[in-house]
């Protein structure tokens, strides 16, 4: 494990990490389990990449939650998800504050249960002074949701006469979009075998490295993530450039 760890840039951690948490339910079913069994034991990886992050002073991690299309999942789980999700930040908010961890929530809020959005928003409020770690759950989120409201809002100011067409730039954009605080994740990474973005992200993840691990969310550990961004680190990131002028710079 500390080897996996030694081998890490420390100096060239991505700012950003952005994780699908994906393959909760195949997980459970492969041990003859109910999905629900999964989502609860993802909880336990979530804690472990958490604390990962954090000890390796990553600036951002997100981490895509509950997706808009996951709405659509039969009406046990969604239920049993939202639950999860209550329990989850009741449990672990004090943890959370005591290692300087700041929450932040995006996308469609309006669209969980109350008691959903009462308890995010305290946990919210309890951890928004901290300076460590921000740690972005993406619930009811989709990037066509995100981008959808950005064009409306965008649209508005228009209208109200505060912006004007000729004025509106990639910032604005930006500035409109649910993640206007942060950078762009430099790392996505996607556990389960799956390989696409299922709308996460759409226009952060423009440049980002995208990384696919077979490893079922429920056991996605610490040394998984080292993996992931050592192979991050071994890339060349070329923004549309060449090689050789990367070298020269
Ligand atoms: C990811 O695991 C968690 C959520 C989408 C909430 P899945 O529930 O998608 O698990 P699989 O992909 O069916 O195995
Ligand atoms: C993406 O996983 C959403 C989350 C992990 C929250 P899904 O399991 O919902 O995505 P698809 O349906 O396989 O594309
Ligand atoms: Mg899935």
């Amino acid at each position: 494990m500390s080897n996996l760890l030694e081998k890490i840039d420390k100096n060239r951690l991505p700012r950003h990490i952005a994780i699908i948490m994906d393959g909760n339910g195949r997980w459970a079913k492969e041990k003859g389990e109910d999905r629900l069994f999964g989502h609860f034991h993802g909880v336990e990886s979530v804690r472990n990449i958490v604390e990962g992050c954090a000890e390796l002073g990553v600036g951002y991690l997100t981490l895509y939650a509950f997706s808009t299309e996951n709405w659509d999942r039969p009406e046990y789980e969604v239920v049993g998800l939202m639950e999860l999700l209550v329990s989850t930040i009741r449990k672990e908010v004090d943890s959370l504050d005591k290692n300087n961890i700041r929450l932040h929530v995006i996308g469609d809020m309006s669209m969980l249960p109350d008691y959903a959005q009462k308890e995010l928003n305290e946990a919210l409020e309890i951890t928004k002074d901290n300076t460590g770690l921000n740690l972005i759950m993406a619930l009811s989120y989709s990037g066509r949701w995100e981008l959808l409201n950005a064009v409306k809002n965008i649209a508005w100011e228009v209208k109200q006469g505060r912006l004007s067409v000729e004025e509106i730039d990639q910032d604005t954009l930006q500035q409109f979009l649910c993640t206007s605080g942060f950078p762009d994740p430099e790392l996505m990474i996607r556990t389960s075998g799956e390989y696409r973005i299922s709308n996460f992200l759409l226009y952060q993840l423009a440049y980002a490295e995208l990384y696919f691990t077979n490893v079922r969310w429920p056991d996605f550990r610490k040394d998984n993530l080292y993996e992931a961004i050592w192979d991050y680190q071994n890339r060349e990131r070329r923004f549309g450039k060449t090689s050789e002028q990367l070298a020269e710079t």
